[in-house]
């Protein structure tokens, strides 16, 4: 465990082009909007049945809570009405139907709830170790609508591309047939083996957290958990937001999947922001030996440190020389 904290990035002052400004949108109020309330139950990576070497190179041990609130019912309110004016905004890809991202950039009400302070403390304490919101905004804010066809699935089974992140009802979850979050409480290598050996999930580990209504969320260890929501099995709304964190200790090893963003993202923003993302991670890891010099002659252990810098640039360079080369990654949809 590291000792130094990152510094926030704060978010582009650049805006991107085909990303307009909402007009009209309601003003993000913490005192008003948020109403958090702390969840009752947390599962561990443990028992999703990951070995301790897994669990070390992860910023944390939980793997998912049971649902808690996040908006009061104001805040929710203002939510839907904020997704709602990005809806014209949707894209599709090789996993999801219909969903939004960058709405960051795009509504200032959703861009300040991701980054909210308060939001951020009461995620890091649940998680036990303090984090930051993440910094590609790409990963803040994503919108997920229901598909146009009744039955199919709103995402299928994956697990995320980044490592900390909250789904939360935007709109009513008991307003709509169907549309349940589900998780596979089993590794994801478990899930990748079924897979590979044409076998199904074991029904018994597939587990359904109770809904509560709008704003309320689990919170997870996404590129940990499998997970998936479901369809809903007659017409209806169902609208979810997801939102990302990143560590604020960079010893843990980043987990950006940049060759998956780059296939959803505008192939511009995805490179810039991961670019951009790197290089806050090694500037606060060259800062961390800043920040902690002291006289040594522990040479092995000054080796280490720019190897673990050379090592990151030199693997986010790869990536970014390999963009477009890899397909969507998703477990399918039984
Ligand atoms: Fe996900």
């Amino acid at each position: 465990m590291n000792a130094y904290l990152a510094d926030p990035l704060a978010f582009p002052q650049t805006h991107p082009d085909g990303f307009p400004k909402l007009e009209g949108e309601p003003v993000f109020d913490a005192a008003k909007h948020l109403q958090i309330e702390f969840p009752e139950t947390i599962i561990s990576l443990r028992e999703f049945g990951y070995p301790d070497e897994d669990i070390a190179q992860c910023p944390c041990d939980f793997g998912i809570t049971n649902v808690f609130r996040i908006l009061s019912d104001e805040g929710a309110a203002c939510m839907l009405e904020v997704a709602r004016l990005l809806e014209p905004y949707v894209k599709s890809n090789a996993r999801i139907a219909r969903n939004v991202r960058g709405g960051a950039y795009q509504s200032k009400f959703l861009r300040d709830l991701c980054q909210s302070e308060e939001l951020t403390a009461a995620i890091s304490k649940i998680c036990g170790t303090d984090l930051l919101p993440h910094t590609i905004p790409h990963q803040l804010g994503h919108l997920n609508y229901n598909p146009k066809e009744v039955g199919e699935n709103v995402d299928k089974w994956h697990f995320d591309t980044l490592r900390i992140d909250f789904v939360m009802f935007v709109t009513d979850p008991y307003s709509v047939e169907g549309g349940e979050f589900e998780y596979y409480l089993g590794t994801k290598d478990e899930v990748a083996q079924l897979k590979k050996d044409g076998k199904p999930l074991d029904p018994s580990k597939i587990k359904a957290p109770t809904l509560l209504g709008p704003g309320y969320a689990v919170l997870q260890q996404g590129n940990m958990v499998v997970h998936r929501a479901k369809g809903l099995t007659k017409a209806g709304e169902r609208i979810t937001m997801v939102n990302g964190y990143v560590p604020r200790d960079v010893s843990f090893p980043d987990y950006t999947r940049f060759d998956q963003l780059y296939l959803v993202d505008p192939k511009h923003m995805a490179a810039s922001e991961y670019s951009r993302h790197v290089s806050w991670m090694g500037r606060e890891l060259l800062e961390t030996q800043l920040k902690g010099f002291e006289f040594s002659e522990d040479t092995a252990k000054m080796a280490e440190n720019f190897e673990q810098v050379a090592e990151m640039m030199a693997t986010a360079a790869e990536a970014l020389r390999k963009a477009g080369e890899a397909k969507v990654e998703h477990f399918g949809d039984d």
